[in-house]
């Protein structure tokens, strides 16, 4: 060979190996573009498994939300996802079948699918929208179809959404619905779906349960004033009432409370007034309150106590 087809070939191999360094690279930077999970199990035990059984969107607590995904040819199992504005999403993605990609164009969200991982990313939706969800991996005749809804909804449109299916996925799980159904049944008569209340005869909630739920005082308190009732003049967002809140706590169970004290934390969007890390109630925490016994008399006095009123 002449010493020009040595440099040439020199020149080749350089060139492949410059980008062979690049896509290595790249792979080895970018690891949130693959699952990062371990295969945790056959694609069969998987899907069946207490995640994979009932794939949709779950409530975790205030402000957060899991959806969970099977990606199968050619369609993502659900179809459409809704979650309210400014919640976190935890999304948990797998495959049944081939590799596909979940991606929500105009956000970060962009895994690839594989059968028997897991692929976890997570979200806060900060502006209500539609998103398309793309399979971004070609995974067979019909890829280009396998199209989903991924649904930002405003507070008002959520909880019409919520309402329409108030059913649970799953009997542990705690639905925002369920705090929704107890608060229409009960308290949407006085204080209004609108969490506004009449103005003189039943105080706001909307905005206001943030200041309580900040300190144990304040969760224990505004589990009181639902066990057994409020009864005295009262100011609530700075005006006087002196109504009568009627005690729940012989006709609702500590479930029930617990669901429907988150429901009316975030029900009306009061992100600015949660604290930054907010404690969920629980039945056990509805249980501990139960006792001793209050009048609701007490109940007020209790409140007025509170260093931050509502
Ligand atoms: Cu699934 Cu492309």
């Amino acid at each position: 060979m002449s010493r020009a087809e040595w440099r040439w070939l020199g020149i080749s191999v350089a060139f492949l190996a410059v980008f062979l360094g690049v896509s290595i690279g790249f792979v080895m930077t970018h690891p949130g573009r693959i699952p990062t999970t371990p295969k945790i199990a056959p694609v069969a035990a998987l899907l069946a498994g207490p995640m994979f059984s009932h794939p949709g969107v779950i409530r975790l607590g205030p402000h957060h939300y899991r959806a969970v995904v099977i990606a199968h040819q050619f369609a993502f199992n659900p179809a459409t996802m809704t979650v309210p504005v400014n919640a976190r999403v935890d999304f948990y993605i797998t495959s049944a079948d081939v590799m596909h990609g979940f991606e929500l164009p105009g956000t970060v969200i962009n895994v690839e699918v594989f059968p028997g991982y897991v692929a976890h990313v997570h979200q806060t939706f900060t502006k209500a929208g539609t998103y398309l969800a793309v399979c971004d991996q070609y995974c067979g005749v019909a890829h280009q179809d396998m199209l989903g809804k991924f649904v930002v909804a405003t507070p008002a449109a959520y909880r019409q959404s919520v309402l329409a299916v108030a059913k649970p996925a799953v009997a542990s799980d705690r639905p925002e619905a369920a705090g929704a159904v107890v608060y229409a049944a009960h308290c949407a008569g006085c204080h209004q779906a609108t969490g506004q209340g009449i103005g003189g005869a039943f105080p706001p909630l909307a905005g206001s349960l943030g200041n309580y739920s900040a300190s144990a005082a304040g969760r224990l308190t505004i589990t009181h004033v639902l066990l057994f009732g409020l009864n005295g003049p009262i100011k609530a967002a700075g005006k006087p009432y002196n109504g009568v809140m009627p005690a729940w706590g012989a006709q609702l169970s500590d479930l029930q409370i617990a669901d429907v004290l988150d429901y009316i934390e975030t029900a009306w969007n009061t992100a600015g007034s949660l604290p930054k890390n907010p404690v969920q109630f629980t039945a056990a925490s509805t249980a501990a309150a139960r006792t001793p016994a209050l009048t609701a008399s007490a109940v007020a006095a209790e409140r007025a106590t509170l260093s931050t009123q509502p």
